[in-house]
C-alpha cells in the first residue's frame, strides 16, 4: 500500500469516513502508530513540551521540527506525516514562510505542514499550496499565541468570536487547505463549522461532530499521571507500567538477580583457562 495522500484525506469526508489522528515524534512512536493503520500522523510542536520539557510550543525551532519529522518519517510507510510549522517559522513573511515550509518537506521529508491561525496567514497558506505543498490549517486555541490569548481556553463561546472561526474556516478553505484542525471550541459550533466546510474537520476538545480527531500520544497513552486535559482519554496509564517495569529492572541490578546466564555470553573454555593460568 503506497503512503496516504492529502487528496485522499478531503475525500473521506465526502465517503463518511471518520479521521483518527494522532502525534509521534520519534521514529520509534511512528512505527507504532504507522502498523495501527492511522491515516495521518502529526509530528505536533507539542513536541516542545512532551519531548523537550519546555512550558509551551514557543521555543520549538525549524531544526527541532526538522529533526523529529526526519525521524517520523524513517518509521512510517503508510501515513500522511503531517509537520506543524513552529512559532515565527511563518509569521514574517510569505517568503519565509515558503522557504520553511520547502524545508520540512524537503529535509524533514514530511508530505504536508500545518499552520496556526487565519487573517494574516491565510495569504500564506495559499502561497504553501501554490508552491505544491498541502496544508492542515489549525484554528481556535492555537498554542502559538498563547500570550495573546491568556491561557489555554474554550475559544468561540461570544457571537463574534463563532463568526469570526467560521469565516477563518472559509478563508483557510478558499486558500487550499484541505483539512482543518479544530482545538478548544465549543462542539456546537465544531459541528457548524464541519457542516458549512467541504474538506475534513479534525478536532481536539471540539466534540463529536468533527470530521476526524487528533490526540497526543502521550495523553491517550497515558504517559502523564499529574494533569490529564479534558478533551483526552487515557486508553492506557502506561506510565504506572513504566515506573513498574523500571523500579523491577533496578531492584534486580541491586539485588545481583539480572543478569544471569540467560542474558550473558559464554566463550571458549580453553581460552578462558589460559587467561586464568595468567
Ligand atoms: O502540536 C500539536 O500536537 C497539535 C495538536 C494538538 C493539534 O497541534
Amino acid at each position: 500500500m503506497h503512503r496516504m495522500t492529502a487528496r485522499r484525506i478531503r475525500t473521506m469526508k465526502a465517503k463518511g469516513q471518520r479521521i483518527p489522528v494522532v502525534t509521534a515524534y520519534d521514529y520509534t512512536m511512528a512505527r507504532l502508530v504507522d502498523r495501527a493503520g492511522f491515516p495521518i500522523v502529526l509530528v505536533g510542536d507539542s513536541l516542545g513540551m512532551v519531548c523537550l520539557g519546555y512550558d509551551s510550543t514557543i521555543p520549538v525551532t525549524m531544526d527541532d521540527m526538522v529533526r523529529h519529522t526526519r525521524a517520523v518519517v524513517n518509521g512510517t510507510e503508510h501515513a500522511l506525516v503531517v509537520t506543524d510549522m513552529p512559532f515565527m517559522s511563518f509569521q514574517p513573511s510569505a517568503e519565509e514562510a515558503l522557504k520553511n515550509a520547502g524545508r520540512l518537506v524537503q529535509e524533514g521529508g514530511a508530505q504536508s505542514v500545518k499552520l496556526e491561525g487565519a487573517g494574516p496567514t491565510v495569504e500564506k497558506v495559499r502561497r504553501i499550496v501554490e508552491a505544491g505543498i498541502p496544508v492542515m490549517g489549525h484554528l481556535g486555541l492555537t498554542p502559538q499565541s498563547v500570550h495573546q490569548f491568556g491561557g489555554y481556553r474554550v475559544q468561540g463561546k461570544a457571537r463574534k468570536d463563532a463568526l469570526r472561526l467560521l469565516e477563518d474556516a472559509r478563508a483557510l478553505e478558499d486558500a487550499g487547505a484541505y483539512s482543518l484542525v479544530l482545538e478548544l471550541v465549543p462542539a456546537p459550533l465544531a459541528r457548524v463549522i464541519t457542516n458549512k466546510l467541504t474538506i475534513p474537520t479534525i478536532g481536539i476538545g471540539a466534540g463529536p461532530h468533527c470530521d476526524g480527531q487528533v490526540q497526543v500520544v502521550h495523553d491517550i497513552l497515558g504517559l502523564y499521571d499529574d494533569f490529564v486535559p479534558k478533551h483526552t482519554r487515557q486508553y492506557l496509564r502506561l506510565s504506572e507500567t513504566i515506573a513498574l517495569a523500571l523500579g523491577r529492572y533496578a531492584q534486580e541490578v541491586r539485588d545481583g538477580a539480572f543478569p544471569t546466564s540467560n542474558e550473558s555470553f559464554g566463550m571458549d573454555e580453553a581460552l578462558l583457562q589460559d587467561l586464568l593460568d595468567g
